[in-house]
């Protein structure tokens, strides 16, 4: 695998490759990310991976220093994974000047959920993805659903820009109490550890109590599902949790179902954040 820091480099290393697959990252991997890596070598050949910590879409009191950086371990690992080259462009490659033209995405899906908690969050998302796909010129890029919200803001970036390239979901990956991989869960403390899995098995059963009341579908089912997001953040916050939010939401643009959206049977999803001391995790489960 060769590691890659430079543009010019890297346009070099890929020039004649019309197939290749991308997956975008923060580094510091774990199996989550893995298993986009071999997403990407089902959809395309080579496989390329990105390890930047993006500062414009972190907050001026979030973690961008902390963010963990294990360049070395992450390179060990995608190598094994049979990645071809890794771009790990520095910020003064990636940002020479000040980034002014940034990607700003429609506030009703960019400022919603994750992007009203995090400000800006997705505007630094997109215009480093952007970014890295100008670099990369992936005809597939692959993403977690476990950032359900960022999966679909790329998604409908890459289709209002017509980019040339494919958006292939990935599966959350969990461990085998049921949480979700993430990068941010080494933050946990033990106690913390021991309790976050309980963030998935309350969405377990919120999800049960939805199911329920659409099959009994007595009060307007949109009243009853806001009752529901409510009693599992009151839940959460009772075992010592702070949820920013529990939202079951439509999948196709992440807005409130209506009483005739319910009725009609459209896709939800239930989407949660919450802080556990004080490390944020999201997870969402599809209904
Ligand atoms: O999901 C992530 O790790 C990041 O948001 C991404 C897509 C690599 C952009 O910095």
């Amino acid at each position: 695998m060769k590691i890659v820091t430079d543009i010019q480099e890297l346009r070099d290393q890929l020039r004649g490759q019309n197939r290749a697959s991308f997956v975008p990252t923060m580094g510091n991997l774990h199996e989550g990310h893995l298993s986009l890596m071999r997403i990407a070598r089902q959809h395309g050949d080579p496989v390329i991976a990105s390890i930047f910590v993006n500062r414009l879409q972190f907050g001026p009191h979030e973690d961008f220093d902390q963010y963990p950086r294990t360049l070395e371990a992450d390179a060990e690992k995608l190598e094994k994974e049979g990645v071809y080259v890794l771009f790990a462009p520095t910020e003064k490659v990636l940002y020479p000047e000040p980034q002014e033209y940034r990607v700003d995405p429609p506030k009703q899906l960019g400022d919603i959920l994750e992007g009203e908690f995090r400000p800006g969050f997705f505007k630094g998302v997109c215009t480093v993805v952007l970014k890295l796909f100008s670099c990369v010129q992936p005809r597939v890029a692959i993403f977690g659903k476990k950032d359900y919200q960022q999966l679909m803001i790329i998604r409908q970036m890459a289709h209002q820009f017509a980019l040339p390239v494919e958006i292939v979901a990935g599966e959350t990956i969990r461990a085998d109490d049921g949480l979700a991989l993430s990068s941010r869960n080494a933050y946990l403390n033990d106690t913390e550890r021991a309790e976050a899995p309980h963030l998935q098995a309350s969405l377990q059963q919120l999800r049960l109590d939805v199911l329920d009341a659409i099959h009994r579908a007595g009060q307007p089912l949109d009243e009853s599902l806001r009752e529901l997001e409510k009693k599992t953040a009151d839940t959460l916050t009772q075992r010592g949790w702070q949820p920013d939010y529990i939202a079951i939401r439509k999948r196709t643009d992440l807005l409130a179902p209506s009483n005739d959206d319910l009725l009609a049977k459209k896709e939800l999803v239930i989407l949660a954040a919450a802080k556990l001391g004080k490390t944020r995790l999201i997870d969402n489960l599809e209904i």
